[in-house]
């Protein structure tokens, strides 16, 4: 035989001759992981209050005492003078709770027209669209750094890789600017994600709405929605919501994740091309010579644990049928879990780019290396007539020559080029520089460090404006 659990609030319980099991109640609980929702699970209820009022429900004192009440009880609970009870069910109870503890019956009165379903979507939403805004801040703090960065390093020539083999030398600024890009589309895509986000759950009820004459729309505009939904089933069934919101976020670790790649190669030995500063990096405990690029390696960690998020929650609806299951419960740790991380890991991140030193010297003279310039014989070729079929033939028995004799392609004699080709006059050595060849990829988004400081004057445009939106909020 298993235990009763001991007296329990519950918000429901008239219908059964007696409480659920321990068991049975340790695996309903929600509370301590929900209860962060208190404060918007407080917010909605200021909001819920005043539909009620203007619906008649409750009359002006009464209106009043519960909203006095409320703005108190958020205090009280965000600065951690009250919290959960253990035995609370979960957020909505322990706030119903709390507050019938203050204004006594008064505050039982508040759950009319009102579910647990539309009330945790409603939280829910009110939580995420909160820790979106804190999270694009973060990430606009790691643009910042990474721009900073490019800035000063325009005019540094690195080697440009491809299948992580020299390919073509680049500008360093160019190469690091291109992060900023991928976070910028993150963050248009939590601007996409917010539109959506911004649709009121609040007056769905259960699943069907409500008979008391409440407004949907008051209470939305209340609480900075956009709209109510429209539908009161799919408002309280879906989460494709909160699918989309894990997608930007796990599509952003990705991203930190590929950023700490690079400076994990970029501070390795073999390329020597960066340090890391000592507050951004860890020792090791045997190996006193260590400094370990721990940042860049958790980023590149988390961004696992970001997918699992994902994949988790798109299991766990798929397949729920019509309205609310309580399946759904599921869907708030991998979000509680994935906004911590985030939060997190881009600190860290800006901090460790915005100190980290490049060596600008290893990384030029390594630039033209490993036959980088072999596309640059080539195009000039091409700019003296020669089809490119050709002239790509040409270049590469310039490689195989250099390679055979192992010297590079600038140390080829005019002799040697003029043996593989009429058409390699001495003058082909004006492109046989890194610096010439960079200048030389003056397209539109080419490598040109006069392309790479537009670039950069635009991105620093974006960044005002992500600023603005994000802060308009
Ligand atoms: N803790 C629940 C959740 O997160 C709240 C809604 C409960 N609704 C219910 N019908 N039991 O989904």
């Amino acid at each position: 035989m298993t235990s009763t659990s001991d007296e329990p609030t519950r918000l429901w319980g008239g219908r059964f001759a007696g409480g659920p099991s321990q068991p049975m109640a340790d695996l309903s609980r929600s509370v301590h992981f929900d209860f962060r929702l208190a404060p918007y699970d407080i917010d909605q209820t200021r909001a819920h209050v005043g539909v009620l009022s203007r619906a008649g429900i409750l009359d002006d004192r009464e209106c009043g005492v519960l909203q006095d009440a409320l703005t108190e009880l958020k205090a009280d609970i965000v600065a951690g003078r009250v919290g959960p009870d253990p035995q609370d069910e979960d957020v909505h109870t322990a706030v119903e709770r709390l507050l019938i503890e203050r204004v006594g019956e008064l505050g039982g009165r508040v759950r009319a027209g009102r579910s647990r379903n539309d009330q945790v979507a409603t939280d829910f939403r009110l939580y995420l669209r909160d820790r979106a805004r804190a999270i694009a801040s973060a990430v606009i703090e790691l643009q910042q750094a990474l721009l900073d960065q490019a800035h000063q390093h325009v005019d540094v020539i690195s080697p440009g890789f491809t299948h992580l083999q020299h390919a073509q030398p680049v500008s360093l600024g160019h190469e690091l600017a291109k992060h900023v890009h991928a976070l910028a589309r993150d963050l248009e895509r939590l601007s996409d994600w917010d539109v959506r986000a911004a649709r009121s759950p609040l007056g769905a009820g259960a699943l069907a709405g409500s008979s008391l004459s409440l407004d949907p729309v008051a209470v939305a505009e209340d609480l900075g929605f956009s709209v109510p939904l429209a539908n009161s089933i799919d408002a309280v069934s879906d989460r494709d919501w909160v699918a989309e919101f894990l997608f930007v976020a796990a599509m952003l670790g990705v991203h930190l994740s590929r950023i700490g790649e690079e400076v994990i190669l970029m501070t390795s030995r073999e390329f020597g091309w960066a340090v890391l500063d000592d507050a951004w990096s860890t020792g090791s405990s045997i190996m006193p010579q260590k400094k370990n690029p721990d940042v860049a390696e958790l980023a590149r960690g988390k961004a696992g644990r970001l997918i699992g998020n994902l994949t988790g929650l798109l299991a766990t609806l798929k397949g729920l049928p019509f309205a609310y299951n309580r399946d759904l419960q599921e869907d708030k740790e991998p979000v509680f879990d994935t906004v911590e991380q985030l939060l997190l890991v881009l600190p860290a991140m800006t901090g460790m780019i915005a100190t980290l030193r490049f060596d600008a010297g290893r990384m030029t003279a390594s630039a033209p290396e490993g036959f980088a310039l072999a596309t640059d014989i080539a195009e000039w070729l091409v700019r003296q007539g020669v089809p490119f079929r050709q002239a790509h033939e040409i270049a590469g028995a310039c490689v195989r020559a250099a390679e055979d004799h192992g010297i590079e392609l600038w140390d080829l004699s005019d002799h040697q080029f003029s043996e593989i080709s009429a058409h390699l006059g001495p003058d082909v050595r004006s492109v046989l520089s890194a610096r010439g060849s960079v200048d030389s990829r003056a397209s539109y988004a080419g490598t040109a460090p006069a392309r790479v400081r537009e670039q950069l004057a635009d991105l620093a445009g974006l960044l005002d404006q992500e600023r603005r939106t994000w802060s308009a909020g």
